[in-house]
């Protein structure tokens, strides 16, 4: 039996996972690491917290399932998206990775569309300057540290530092590095336009791959330290959300998925490339090669609850363990208990600024409606409620778009919630189904691997081959025009208080 090893290099942690080439899970470790938080709105990683978790979860899947190490043929990366990592010309890391959710690069964004033109970006880009994005962060670098800039050599997306360690290359592939902003999205090659007109040095970009390509083999030391084999092929891999569609199946046209990990995102497969031209949603290159995806993305999704976990649920976080349950489970029934509309209350996610489709770095949450009637289960409500609304604001744009799936997987950790997953069908009003196998991301990076190392023929082959689908929720007809009414209030909130956003960002 041979065995293909996915990395998810999440926000909150890695997760590595050993696949046999059928698809099962042979063993799997996760190492959680911390995200720094110096300024409100700033969100940064270190990136050798990454490659460590790399290191540890790669030794302790392959201690846990006795695999003979040259029975593992290949490895692919799944990374958090958009993060900048900046090395010296000996590779070393010059500063904390600058990662997908930071917003500090407003007037950066601003002087992107100012010199490149906001319609010519968007032509070459797919997508308008945005805070989130490797482009403007590598611009912020430039315009705050200097000293830094000047020695910079190398730029890296974070799943493509961690293969650097792993292999010493400096390589990328197409779905993850069209999120930088950099490349020519219809061409699928790094933009020589866009850094000729801002001045930016091309000379320091990986080589591009496509996702299921070979960019290399595990290096002597990498192999020293993680216990894998030097004949260890490594493939392109993807970025998080592309993964998380090869490994739902999310190849082919028509199908979708909708995810709650830390941020939410609503992403269609597309062979034909589709552009929002108000750039409300995103167009990338796709894991499967010559294909796009449209994407929404919710910056704080899953956060909101994490959130409200962290500062609100000591009680759940306390039980849980003693219940042998998680403490989501539990505030799903607490939840569960208020009704559609949380008694008329409203959450907006904007915990870190917003992405589809409001494109705004300083609008915040908030909790809207409240009442001394309220009590903590309708927020928790109000919280999922307000997310999967902020989900339907990117699926509405994607339909506009013509790109109307017929069919939505759920994913994530949100997505394993009954609760969630109903208000997605609910919401969406259309049937949402799982996946037999959740390990989303790290199947779908092990699938490119094992495409790479000719397991498979193909993505789309592997795919119809490995994942099951279980069946699916569909939407409760009473429940349907419930939800539409709270939404039409909900859709109202953002434009009421954009000025009120940016009066409170000034403060
Ligand atoms: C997508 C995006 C997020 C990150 C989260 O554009 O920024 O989904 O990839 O890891």
């Amino acid at each position: 039996m041979k065995y293909v090893l996915g990395i998810d290099l999440g926000t909150s942690g890695t997760k590595t996972v050993l696949f046999d080439q059928n698809g099962r899970a042979a063993a799997s470790c996760t190492v959680e690491y911390p995200l720094y938080q110096p300024h409100n709105g700033w969100a940064e990683q270190d990136p050798m917290d990454w490659y460590n978790a790399a290191v540890t979860t790669i030794k302790a899947v392959l201690e846990k399932s006795g695999v003979d190490k040259r029975d593992v043929v290949s490895l692919g990366i799944s990374g958090q998206m958009h993060g900048l990592v900046m090395l010296d010309k000996d590779g070393q890391v010059l500063r904390r990775s600058i990662i997908w959710c930071d917003q500090r690069t407003a007037k950066e964004c601003e002087e992107i569309h100012e010199k490149v033109g906001r319609a010519r970006l968007i032509e070459i880009t797919a997508n308008p300057a945005l805070t989130g994005f490797t482009l403007s962060k590598l611009v912020w670098v430039r315009n705050n540290e200097p000293e830094i800039y000047a020695r910079c050599r190398h730029i890296l997306l974070p799943k493509d530092f961690v293969r650097y360690m792993l292999t010493g290359d400096y390589a990328t592939e197409i779905s993850d590095a069209s999120g930088m902003q950099m490349v020519d999205v219809p061409k699928r090659v790094w933009s020589e336009e866009l850094f000729r007109t801002l001045g930016l040095e091309m000379d320091w970009l990986a080589k591009i791959y496509e996702s299921p390509e070979v960019t290399g083999h595990i290096s002597a030391e990498a192999a020293a330290k993680t216990g894998l084999s030097e004949d260890t092929l490594v493939v392109g891999g993807a970025a998080d959300n592309m993964a998380a569609a090869v490994g739902t199946g999310v190849v082919e046209d028509g199908r979708a998925f909708a995810t709650i990990g830390t941020s939410g995102v609503v992403y269609a497969h597309t062979s034909q490339l589709a552009i929002d031209p108000h750039g409300r949603v995103h167009t990338f290159c796709g894991p499967v090669p010559g294909s796009w995806i449209v994407l929404g993305c919710t910056q704080a999704a899953g956060l909101s609850l994490k959130w409200f976990r962290d500062n609100f649920c000591a009680a759940e976080k306390e039980a849980a363990p003693l219940m042998n349950a998680d403490p989501y489970d539990l505030m799903n029934r607490e939840a569960a208990q208020s009704p559609i509309g949380s008694n008329k209350l409203l959450y907006a996610p904007y915990l870190m600024g917003e992405r589809t489709p409001h494109l705004d770095a300083d609008c915040r949450g908030m909790f809207f409606g409240l009442s001394a009637m309220h009590t903590r289960r309708d927020l928790l409500r109000a919280v999922m409620e307000g997310v999967t609304f902020s989900l339907a604001d990117a699926l509405n744009v994607l339909r506009e778009m013509g790109v109307n799936p017929s069919s939505m997987l759920a994913c994530g950790g949100g997505g394993r919630s009954p609760l969630w997953r109903q208000m997605l069908a609910d919401v969406f009003n259309c049937p949402v189904a799982t996946t037999v196998n959740t390990e989303g991301p790290a199947l779908g990076v092990a699938i490119l691997a094992g495409v790479g190392a000719g397991l498979y023929s193909s993505v789309p082959d592997a795919c119809r081959q490995m994942i099951q689908v279980n069946p699916a929720q569909a939407p409760i007809a009473e429940n349907v025009p419930a939800y539409a009414r709270v939404y039409e209030v909900y859709r109202q909130l953002y434009p009421a208080n954009r000025e009120v956003f940016k009066a409170l960002a000034a403060l």
